[in-house]
């Protein structure tokens, strides 16, 4: 299969992604939670926690777009079940190595969808006592969030469409694709 960069639909076997946000839309808001992150934490220097592995183009670009100091660590969760459908579980794979004792931690996800991970990963931060937990998210599907939860910085809400690119797989793949794009539901 070829792959490019500009591409308006993939199809993957017999299902069809569409665009949903290109890559400059992206990197539009990346920069400006970038720069609404620095203005929050002015004079601090925040710890951003990176969820492997769909949030790390997110992260990297996020991260350069900061203009102030921070320091970088490392969750890894995994989840089971279907490779479209959130499975209700999630393990601890890789645990943090820095010592978040006192620190302004930001938690830093690709999608929040039924917030699960998010719940899971601020029960596993807090008992080690940070001087305080945020939650920056690149994309939210506000309908299929089923717990009580706080995002600190959103980049999108979308709908509930499986989407794929800019850090998100499907079964793996897709991550590197530049745009992202969201499945073509069989009723449209
Ligand atoms: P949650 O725990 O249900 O909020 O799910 C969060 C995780 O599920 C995300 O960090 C993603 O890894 C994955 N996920 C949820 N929705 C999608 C999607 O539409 N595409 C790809 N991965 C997704
Ligand atoms: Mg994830």
């Amino acid at each position: 299969m070829n792959l490019n960069f500009n591409e308006k639909v993939i199809h993957v076997n017999d299902e069809t992604f569409e665009i949903l946000f290109d890559e400059l839309t992206i990197q539009k808001r990346v920069k400006e939670l970038g720069e609404e992150i620095s203005k929050d934490h002015m004079g601090k220097v925040p710890i951003f926690i990176g969820v492997l592995n769909g949030s790390v183009i997110f992260f990297s670009d996020l991260i350069r777009n900061l203009s102030i100091n921070c320091e970088v660590d490392f969750l890894k969760l995994s989840s089971y079940g279907d490779a479209k459908i959130s499975s209700g579980n999630v393990r601890l794979i890789k645990e943090l190595n820095a010592d978040i004792k006192d620190r302004d931690v930001i938690i830093v996800e690709d999608i929040v969808d039924t917030g699960l991970s998010i719940v899971y990963m601020k029960s596993l931060i807090q008992p080690q006592n940070p001087a305080s937990i945020k939650v920056v998210t690149l994309l939210h599907k506000k309908e299929a969030t089923k717990y009580e939860l706080k995002l600190d910085y959103i980049g999108f809400q979308i709908p509930n469409k499986f989407v794929i690119g800019y850090g998100l797989d499907y079964s793996q793949r897709f991550r590197h694709l530049r745009s992202i794009y969201a499945l073509k539901s069989t009723m449209e």
